[in-house]
């Protein structure tokens, strides 16, 4: 068995995963392979010299590692056709999909493999998601295999499959919430003198500024929040002022309601 890797399904995210592969010099090109059914769609990565094809199951029987990244609606047929070419010795499998949880997968994959449910958020796009993993039937070294794969498009964090949906709401839903945060900055900024671009290159740049602080440091935001609020100054003002709004408030009753909707849609 090779060391090859596999991506069923080259869409938004499969793309992108092989994408953050080739540019971290993972692996090289022709270990990659991707596949989906419109394969005109794959010419920019057959272009770099990734193997792009529409045979799902060549695929799997040309490479060591899997990774599931179609809707989830497509899930259960494809697994079925791979299942007699899919080897609980051999093979990884990494399921990217929203939703679907590990023991419908290894249902649908018909045997106890080595199984990972990876979720990322768009940000994987620029290698800069983060990825919660969880996984059964894997060893240590197949666990940090599989954690080198997604630090090529970020970071990761290893959690219990019971938070996957509340891994989906604060990492992937999270994306949505924080561009929100960014946009009304922008459209404060603007009221307050700035045209839209300079306020939207100032807001979102102090947002990574703020992010950086915290993953760089370890901090608690509060910490960093102290170093800027002058007693009787402008900062402590808006500040109270954004909670005597119910800031904080309806961003946790935000992160519930998605919560809520996950799990009763
Ligand atoms: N986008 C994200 O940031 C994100 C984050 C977390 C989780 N997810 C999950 O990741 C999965 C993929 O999301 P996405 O945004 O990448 O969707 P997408 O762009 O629609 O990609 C799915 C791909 O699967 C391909 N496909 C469908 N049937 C196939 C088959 N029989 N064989 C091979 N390929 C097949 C489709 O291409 P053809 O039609 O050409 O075959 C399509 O390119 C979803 O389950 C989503 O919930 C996405």
């Amino acid at each position: 068995m090779s060391d090859k890797i596999a991506v069923i399904g080259g869409g938004n995210l499969g793309k992108s995963i092989a994408e953050g592969l080739l540019k971290s010099a993972f692996t090289t090109p022709d270990r990659i392979i991707v596949t989906r059914r419109n394969l005109h769609l794959l010419t920019d990565l057959k272009d770099k010299g990734v193997i792009v094809t529409s045979d799902n199951l060549d695929a799997v029987r040309q490479a060591r590692t899997i990774i599931l990244a179609v809707k989830p609606y497509n899930v259960k047929e494809i697994l079925t056709q791979l299942s007699p070419v899919l080897s609980e010795k051999d093979h990884i499998l990494i399921s990217v999909v929203t939703g679907v949880w590990i023991e419908e997968l290894l249902q649908a994959a018909g045997k106890p493999m080595a199984l990972f449910r990876a979720m990322p958020n768009t940000a994987v796009s620029i290698q800069q998601s983060i990825t919660c993993l969880s996984h059964v039937h894997a060893s240590p070294s197949q666990l940090a295999y599989v954690q080198s794969i997604f630090d090529t498009v970020g970071k990761t964090v290893i959690i219990d499959e019971k938070l996957m949906d509340a891994a989906t709401v604060l990492g992937a839903c999270g994306i949505a919430y924080a561009l929100r945060f960014i946009r009304a900055n922008i459209q404060g900024g603007i009221e307050i003198g700035f045209d839209a671009q300079t306020a939207s290159l100032i807001a979102a740049q102090t947002v990574k500024g703020a992010a950086e602080l915290l993953i760089q440091t370890g901090r608690h935001p509060e910490q960093e929040i102290d170093k800027v609020t002058t007693p009787k100054g402008c900062t402590i003002a808006g500040l109270n002022e954004m909670e005597h709004q119910g800031f904080s408030s309806s961003l946790i009753k935000g992160i519930t309601a998605s919560y809520v909707k996950i799990l009763k849609p």
